[in-house]
């Protein structure tokens, strides 16, 4: 035998050292879908406090939306692509199978030929994401991850289903996580996740890619397809539970937290959660899915960026984050702001 494996010595904290977004310039109103699904500004408003959301257009791709995104964090953490060693991508909605987005992304933001893959962890994946760049720079393996949460869910939306059309929305966030100097505390806390593959049918494609373009009815696009009551009940009452369970395993009370920042996947959801959770008043609550829809793994960082930018998040601030979607699938964390 000879040799030894060198490993970095020890765990060190890592931290969110920036966030930002993109957002598609094209504005949906209620009154512009309502017709198709045969609903009202009324109707979507109450159940699921949406009141407008953004749709992507052609140039709007995965890609070029996830670029302005990390470009705009990079610039936030004063980190240079360069000194980017990992860029992590979570998506439903990249419609290739391969390469992965993560691979052009690295390239198009300039990056020192970084690692990069993408996440399929549908509205958990910036979540899922932000816990493996965590990991990464505690041990070692990167200096600085850039998180991605993207997608074009309009793609794969079909505007005449009553119980997806006015939900789903496109839209990217970005965050970097890079290490904190000697003796600072940690910026991110242990992930909680799981997956529930008892419910894999409550939100999924509709077709197999084989089934949707040769199949008897084809070719269509294979739309998503959701259960929205028992996905909602799920959300409402299970993701309180994990989200506890995050706040324990950081060692922080609700007391202690300042904002909170769950997936977008209905108000309703969020102010449940609220209340189960037993938040107090002074605790910021995102609200950002009243202006953008549910964007799936976007969703975190975009509602996060309104909040810092609103001054309703200031840095330092402790944030409980989760993600929660298809699979089913969850993961939350206690992070600091940036
Ligand atoms: C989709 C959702 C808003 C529907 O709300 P809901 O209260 O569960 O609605 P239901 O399906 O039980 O239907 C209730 C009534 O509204 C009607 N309805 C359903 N969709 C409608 C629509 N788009 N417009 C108008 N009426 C609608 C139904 O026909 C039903 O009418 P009825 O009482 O006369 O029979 C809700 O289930 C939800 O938000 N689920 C979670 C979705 C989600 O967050 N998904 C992403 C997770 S990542």
């Amino acid at each position: 035998m000879s040799g030894s494996i060198t490993v970095p010595p020890s765990l060190r904290a890592s931290k969110v050292l920036g966030i930002g977004g993109y957002r598609p310039t094209r504005i949906i109103t209620n009154d512009e879908i309502i017709d198709k699904i045969d609903s009202s500004d009324e109707w979507i408003r109450t159940r699921s406090g949406i009141e407008t959301r953004r749709w992507a257009s052609d140039e709007e791709t995965v890609v070029n939306m996830s670029v302005a995104a990390a470009g705009k964090a990079l610039a936030n953490a004063g980190v240079r692509p360069e000194q980017v060693d990992c860029v992590i991508v979570s998506t439903v909605t990249h419609l290739y199978q391969t390469p992965s987005a993560a691979v052009e992304i690295a390239h198009k933001l300039g990056t020192n030929y970084a690692a990069a893959f993408d996440v399929s962890a549908a509205c958990a994946g910036f979540c899922y994401g932000l816990s493996l760049a965590s990991d990464m720079v505690r041990s070692g393996t990167a200096q600085h991850v850039v998180v991605i949460g993207v997608e074009r869910l309009s793609d794969l939306t079909d505007q005449y289903d009553r119980s997806t059309a006015f939900i789903f929305a496109d839209g990217a966030g970005a965050a970097v996580v890079g290490a904190g100097n000697d003796g600072d505390e940690a910026g991110i806390g242990p992930v909680v996740w799981g997956s529930d593959g008892e419910h894999l049918n409550h939100i999924r494609q509709k077709k197999e890619w084989r089934e949707a373009l040769f199949g008897a009815d084809g070719p269509e696009m294979p739309h998503l397809v959701m259960d929205g009551n028992p996905v909602f009940r799920w959300a409402s009452y299970e993701m309180s539970k994990v989200a506890q369970q995050a706040l324990d395993a950081a060692g922080v009370s609700v007391d202690d937290l300042d904002v909170f920042v769950p997936h977008q996947a209905n108000m309703r959801i969020t102010d449940v959660m609220v209340r189960q959770l037993k938040l107090p008043e002074h605790v910021g609550i995102a609200r950002d899915i009243a202006q953008q829809g549910n964007t799936s793994a976007a969703s975190i960082p975009l509602a996060l960026e309104r909040m810092m930018e609103a001054g309703e998040a200031k840095s330092g601030d402790l944030a409980l984050i989760i993600g929660f979607g298809a699979g089913l699938v969850y993961a939350g964390q206690v992070i600091r702001v940036p």
